[in-house]
């Protein structure tokens, strides 16, 4: 009928806070999740690695030296010495004393109060890594969609199909780089198999291949949004989520307008 809009257009576009709210606290900290919760996100976004002894840890880079006051492979250090470095001082010395994160605090922090993007990083690194993560999901009931916004995604599309095979009712996503520009629809009907949603790189984001995406049957949440020209730029576009370090970006259209 006249005036009848659809669920797509109600629906207020997805608020993934990239790292936490990365821009506001140092990326990967419970400070910077806690921020991302504060702010409303829909999500946070996190990055999985392992440490030697097995632990899975938060962290964006495969070696500490960015974002910690170490040095060396994310994989060299035990669970007990990557706890002893700082991960915020880096950003800024009110946040001196921020540890690196394990996956289960995260989980048990907030598990049912904000969804949570879960980047396989670097997987190929790690051996055994999906299982990890299959196995702490599963101990909390957190493997059903019916107990909260879990999604897990990866560059590394061999790590998603196996995540998909060992957690077949979460959600899954594959991540594209630049390299991913021309995805032909016959890719993204392979990806469909196993995947929910095809999260590019911002900058190979198109009209057209918003509407693929649609029409192979996934969303798209496009990564990283650092301007409110780029969210609104990304929102114009039709995007289903933006990925972005400024979760206060998402806001400004309330409803999605065509
Ligand atoms: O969530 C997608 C985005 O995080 C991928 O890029 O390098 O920030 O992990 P990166
Ligand atoms: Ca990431």
């Amino acid at each position: 009928a006249e005036g009848e809009v659809s669920m797509r257009e109600q629906q207020q576009i997805i608020n993934v806070a990239h790292r936490g709210a990365s821009a506001h606290a140092p990326e990967n900290t419970m400070a910077a999740f806690e921020k991302g919760f504060e702010m409303k996100a829909d999500y946070v976004e996190i990055d999985v690695q392992m440490t030697k002894d097995g632990e899975l840890v938060l962290i964006h880079d495969t070696t500490v030296d960015r974002t910690t006051d170490g040095t060396g492979l994310v994989g060299d250090f035990t669970l007990e010495e990557i706890r002893q470095l700082d991960a915020g001082s880096w950003f800024g010395e009110e946040f001196a004393g921020e540890k690196v994160p394990t996956f289960e605090e995260l989980l048990d922090a907030y598990r049912g109060k904000v969804g949570i993007l879960i980047e396989l990083k670097a997987p190929e690194l790690y051996p055994g890594i999906e299982e990890k993560v299959a196995e702490a999901l599963k101990e909390r009931n957190m493997d059903k969609t019916a107990n909260g916004k879990i999604v897990i995604q990866s560059f590394n599309h061999e790590s998603v199909k196996k995540s998909k095979e060992l957690l077949p009712e979460l959600p899954h996503a594959v991540l594209a780089g630049m390299s991913w520009a021309d995805v032909t629809d016959e890719q993204l009907a392979e990806f469909a198999t196993y995947a929910d949603f095809f999260n590019p790189n911002m900058n190979i984001v198109t009209p057209e291949l918003v509407e693929s995406v649609h029409t192979a049957g996934m969303e798209i949440y496009p990564y990283t949004s650092r301007s409110e020209e780029q969210a609104k730029h990304l929102f114009d576009l039709n995007v289903d989520g933006i990925i972005t370090d400024y979760p206060e970006h998402v806001y400004y259209h309330p409803v999605k307008n065509h």
